[in-house]
């Protein structure tokens, strides 16, 4: 149950901020087949011997696409203002271009009038990683086609549902998809080539650019952002070597999109530590980069302590990690492996020992959050961010009582909305904060093994039980109700 100090949490924040859950379509959705949806690359890709823990796949999920009325209700009673989705391109365009599949956007059609009818913001992400297979047949992210699929997809969206939407993400996280899934081979589509993952980087730079004007064409008023996964990234020592390691590792997670975006250019030292034409870039792209996005939602998970090694020669360009020698071993494209470069570590990924972990191993550390928005706020300006994505996995299960008492996850929460609050109050400009997850749901390569929902889902039944995490924000999001009308303004 909240304390006196959780229901304050939501006084320190602005009495318009929006309080919200966040899912991805193929997370939680199912129904792979129904109304004419075409297959993702997910699919194919958890049909790989390995690729999934357990063997696992999200051919039911949560069953999500089956229950919306039981979901829609649970999303009410939490009395949130926002809810985060996404939106599955191949139920809209089953081989990813042409026609709108009609039967498939009616789901998200009933979706975005339950909410509205309820006062909830309906927030979708036109892309969370399931790219039409046919696409990835034609190319995939690498093909410069894409791009301009892309830009048509989002232009049916918002001629379909533009009137009842007005904030829109382009894209998810865009470097992990691209590095997990062009470069490390552990998300679809399981390539493992530096060559396509290079490509596929300024494809989706361009994909963002197409979409965002493909969009405002359509409805020059809406608002389009795109979600950054963020993670502050921390020399290990105060080391020459270290520092400089930090710096590009921060280049590369932090701004390899971000950067193009905001200001016209990739970073300096990625570019340094790649072959001269590696991005495939077309002459007018340089002038076209920057986009005036309308907000940046951001995903913080942990912090990155890196440290390079002590030998190394930091005038010489890193290159990603640790993937040339992965390269390498996979027989990969010689003429972008040629280059001779620095190793670096990330130190006991995702964090150090300083903080406890979560079931992902990734350590907790609400300070991450706090930075990574402060330096938005340093780099790019007054811009609105909206926290897309905050949460954690831990394994419980429901008590004797029959209830799941995940206080580690209600203390997670309390502390990031800490870090949230604090950096509204040094000046960053936080619009909202969405707990990933609503429910727990297919963790991609992990399966359903990690569980991050406020809301517990018993796979065998489908039978959703709300975690003491859940009760908990559902009176914290009260309290931030109540206190906005105490003070003459509900929230938006
Ligand atoms: C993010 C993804 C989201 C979920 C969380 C745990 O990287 O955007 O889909 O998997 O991590």
């Amino acid at each position: 149950m909240p304390t006196s100090d959780d229901i304050s949490i939501s006084t320190r924040f602005p009495r318009d901020f929006l309080w919200g859950v966040a899912t991805s379509a193929y997370q939680i959705e199912g129904a792979l087949d129904a109304d004419g949806r075409g297959r993702s690359i997910w699919d194919t890709f958890c049909e790989q011997p390995g690729a999934i823990e357990n063997g696992q796949n999200a051919a039911i999920a949560c069953d999500h696409y089956n229950r919306l009325d039981e979901d829609l209700g649970i999303i009410r009673d939490l009395n949130v203002g926002s809810y985060r989705f996404s939106i599955a391109w191949p139920r809209i365009q089953p081989t990813g271009r042409g026609a709108i599949n009609r039967a498939g956007l009616g789901f998200y059609e009933r979706l975005v009038d339950g909410l509205l009818e309820a006062g909830i913001r309906p927030f979708p992400t036109l892309y969370h990683w399931d790219l039409p297979q046919a696409l990835e047949d034609s190319g995939g992210w690498a093909s410069r086609d894409t791009a301009a699929r892309f830009a048509d997809y989002t232009s049916h969206m918002v001629h379909a549902l533009g009137d009842r939407v007005q904030q829109w993400s382009l894209f998810n996280e865009p470097f992990i998809f691209s590095s997990r899934g062009y470069l490390l081979g552990r998300y679809a589509p399981g390539r493992r080539s530096l060559r396509d993952f290079l490509r596929a980087v300024h494809v989706i730079t361009m994909a963002h650019v197409e979409g965002f004007h493909a969009a405002k064409a359509v409805q020059p008023a809406s608002k389009i952002g795109t979600v950054f996964a963020l993670a502050p990234c921390e020399p290990a020592t105060s080391s020459h070597v270290d520092r400089v390691a930090a710096e590009y590792a921060d280049a590369v997670f932090n701004r390899l999109f971000l950067g193009p975006l905001m200001t016209g250019h990739y970073p300096d030292a990625f570019l340094k530590s790649i072959p001269r034409g590696a991005l495939a870039e077309l002459p007018d792209d340089a002038a076209r980069m920057q986009v005036p996005l309308d907000f940046i939602g951001v995903n913080t998970y942990y912090r990155l302590v890196v440290s390079g090694d002590a030998d190394d020669r930091p005038e010489l360009p890193y290159f990603l990690f640790d993937v040339l020698s992965d390269e390498r071993a996979t027989g990969g494209h010689a003429d972008l492996t040629q280059q001779t470069t620095n190793t670096m570590r990330i130190e006991n990924a995702f964090g150090r020992s300083d903080g406890k972990r979560t079931a992902m191993g990734w350590e907790i550390w609400p300070r991450a959050l706090y930075d990574a928005l402060l330096d938005l706020r340093t780099h790019y300006g007054d811009v609105p961010i909206e926290v897309c994505e905050s949460g954690c996995a831990f394994d419980e299960s429901p008590g004797e009582d029959g209830m799941i008492h995940d206080d580690s996850r209600i203390a997670y929460h309390r502390a990031h909305l800490q870090s949230v609050a604090d950096a509204i109050r040094d000046g960053a400009n936080v619009r909202s904060y969405h707990a990933w997850s609503l429910y727990d749901n297919f963790e991609w390569a992990s399966g359903y093994r990690p569980r991050f929902g406020l809301v517990h889902v018993d796979y065998l039944t489908q039978k959703r039980t709300l975690k003491a995490s859940a009760h908990w924000y559902r009176e914290v999001c009260r309290g931030a109700r109540d206190h906005a009308r105490s003070i003459g303004e509900a929230p938006r």
